[in-house]
């Protein structure tokens, strides 16, 4: 080329949760029946969409306006339905024009990042969720920042660190939090809220809150929305039909604007990210109609409810199997849809493996495991061996070793033979070499 055409964040684009699915399909072209655990699709798991949405949409199939264009930020009566949902709640408000609607929240993420001034970042959790951190680090060429969740403290995040990573890097604007948090399961008290809050206030920051699974959280556990907490400062709440319908192919995600008139700098850069959805033209339309029917009727309430129970129990179960797992931490998750499994410190070396019986599996593991993270190359290996398709956790943007599997297997004997053959995997790859 005359010029050089890479984006200099180019390299920092690693989705580790589809990225992992190259190497199964290898495996899977090897003949071996692959277990997909390492994507949040509850429908690819063979959840059934309750037949009364399912009514809905098809009712809005027939409806002419749903075949055409929406305006930019999202259709007025439905951004007007969900600041109303916000505003019922104590705390900050949204009016309809905070309502931002995306082509699912990949695509808000993509303009967040893609439209903050380059020197501008945004410090975010690790382990995190990688849509954000690679596209964190790809807007500022450099790697993500990134503020701590302590395995030893629940995964809850350390503030100290945050605290002190704000105070002393200028360049920091802005505080991400995932709550419920994707991949360790931690829902935020409502106090540890006010104080990142607090600590925004403090250093003129705003924050961004991914709420994707506000309404994934398990039985008995307080959730707080940022918008209870967040008092006069800027925030952006980030929320889905994807993980709650659920409806992931949809592509139907929304930004909640808070406190947008609170600071101009911010203010200006809501508008540029609404401007970027108007060169667009607009997101998809047939979804965003469906929320006010489905989220507004009674049935969802329950439907909500149910869910979050099954996904607690299948949390408990998991957790029954890895507990007592020599050589690993498992923090019991409160929210979400996943389970981490964290190997200690030491435990791993470059020697461990599986007995893989097929020859040409085995050669095909022990080529991609050289020179890979210790916690991918577990992951390789039950791969090769089980065909169970987990995330390692080195691909959340975190130097801790381990891996993320889901709740999300509806047929009760598969998921219990799943959870049991990771468990007898992790032993049995801990022993072979100590
Ligand atoms: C924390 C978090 N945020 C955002 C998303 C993206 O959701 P969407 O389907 O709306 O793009 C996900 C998907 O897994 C997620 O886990």
């Amino acid at each position: 080329m005359r010029r050089e055409i890479v984006h200099v964040g180019a390299e920092q684009l690693i989705y580790e949760i589809r990225q992992i699915v190259g190497v199964a399909h290898e495996i899977a072209k090897l003949g071996k029946d692959i277990k997909w655990e390492n994507i949040g699709d509850p429908v690819e798991k063979g959840l059934k969409i309750e037949p009364w949405m399912k009514k809905i949409i098809t009712g809005l199939t027939s409806e002419d306006k749903s075949y055409g264009y929406a305006d930019s930020q999202g259709v007025p009566a439905v951004r007007k339905f969900l600041a109303d949902m916000a505003n019922s709640r104590d705390g900050a408000k949204a009016a309809a024009d905070d309502i931002i609607f995306f082509n699912g929240l990949g695509d808000a993420v993509a303009k967040i990042f893609g439209f903050l001034k380059r020197e501008a970042r945004i410090i975010g959790p690790s382990p995190a969720y990688s849509t954000h951190s690679s596209a964190e680090a790809a807007h500022s060429g450099y790697e993500h920042l990134t503020y701590k969740l302590d395995p030893d403290n629940s995964w809850l995040p350390d503030l100290e660190d945050l605290r002190n990573k704000v105070r002393y890097n200028d360049s920091i604007a802005g505080i991400l939090l995932i709550n419920p948090d994707n991949p360790t399961g931690i829902v935020y008290s409502r106090e540890l809220l006010q104080e990142i809050v607090d600590i925004a206030a403090e250093y003129d920051l705003f924050i961004i809150a991914d709420e994707t699974y506000c309404n994934v959280v398990f039985p008995g556990v307080e959730f707080t929305y940022i918008n209870e907490v967040a008092g006069r400062v800027p925030a952006i709440s980030m929320k889905s039909v994807s993980k709650e319908y659920p409806w992931p192919g949809a592509r139907c995600g929304w930004l909640e604007v808070y406190n947008r008139g609170e600071d101009e700098e911010f203010n200006t850069y809501v508008l540029s990210l609404i401007n970027a959805k108007r060169l667009e033209v607009c997101s998809t339309t047939l979804p965003q109609l469906s929320i006010p029917p489905i989220m507004g009727d009674k049935r969802y309430l329950e439907h909500i409810r149910v869910q979050s129970e099954t996904l607690a129990a299948r949390a408990a179960e998991a957790y029954s199997v890895m507990k007592d797992i020599e050589g690993v931490q498992v923090i019991l998750p409160q929210g979400a849809l996943y389970f981490t499994v964290l190997f200690e410190e030491g435990v791993l070396n470059e020697r461990q493996k599986l007995e893989i019986p097929e020859p040409d599996i085995r050669a095909f593991i022990e080529g991609i495991t050289a020179g890979s993270a210790l916690d991918k190359r577990f992951v390789y290996y039950l791969l090769g061996v089980e065909g169970i398709c987990v995330v390692p956790l080195t691909g959340f943007c975190s130097a801790l070793k381990g891996f993320r599997f889901t709740l999300l297997e509806t047929d009760d004997k598969k998921r219990t033979g799943i959870y049991t053959a990771i468990a007898d995997r992790v032993k049995e790859f801990l022993a072979s070499s100590k």
